[in-house]
């Protein structure tokens, strides 16, 4: 089984963006501990982080993965265009958020993916990507 991981804008400076917020993990380091943890679980992980929405949308367009493990961050609350990209693949996929989201900003509320995902993670940090694979590879060794 494959898993795709998106990553949106500005989690690429994890560890140095609001620490008070986000933690002080880097990218690099949380997604180093998913690959270990996707190897134990015999799934294949593949990664993507950007900062463009194009290059988002084209990368689940492209995927061969069962299942997506997406933070969208702050298209989280902008990007018909990154919905419709999931919707248009049909690709089952888990929403995470590392923060909080409902004890923040009320313009952070809403969100364009939480009504079609299939679970939403949110204000566990890093540890949300782990809970989020944990349930993927259950999902995906059920019989369907
Ligand atoms: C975020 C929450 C979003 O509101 C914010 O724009 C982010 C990160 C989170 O992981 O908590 O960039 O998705």
């Amino acid at each position: 089984h494959k898993i795709l991981l998106v990553n949106g804008p500005n989690l690429n400076l994890l560890g140095r963006r609001e620490p008070s917020v986000y933690g002080h993990q880097t990218l690099a380091g949380i997604v180093t501990e998913l690959h270990q943890q996707a190897k134990q679980a015999g799934v294949e992980l593949e990664h993507i982080q950007s900062n463009a929405e194009f290059e988002l949308i084209n990368a689940i367009h492209a995927t061969d993965a069962q299942l997506i493990i997406i933070n969208p961050a702050a298209f989280t609350h902008t990007s018909v265009a990154l919905r419709d990209a999931l919707l248009g693949v049909d690709i089952p996929f888990y929403e995470v958020h590392l923060s909080n989201v409902h004890a923040r900003e009320a313009f952070r509320q809403h969100s364009y993916f939480s009504d079609k995902a299939i679970g939403v993670i949110c204000g566990f940090g890093a540890q949300g990507y782990e809970f989020a694979l944990a349930a993927a590879v259950k999902r995906l060794n059920q019989p369907q």
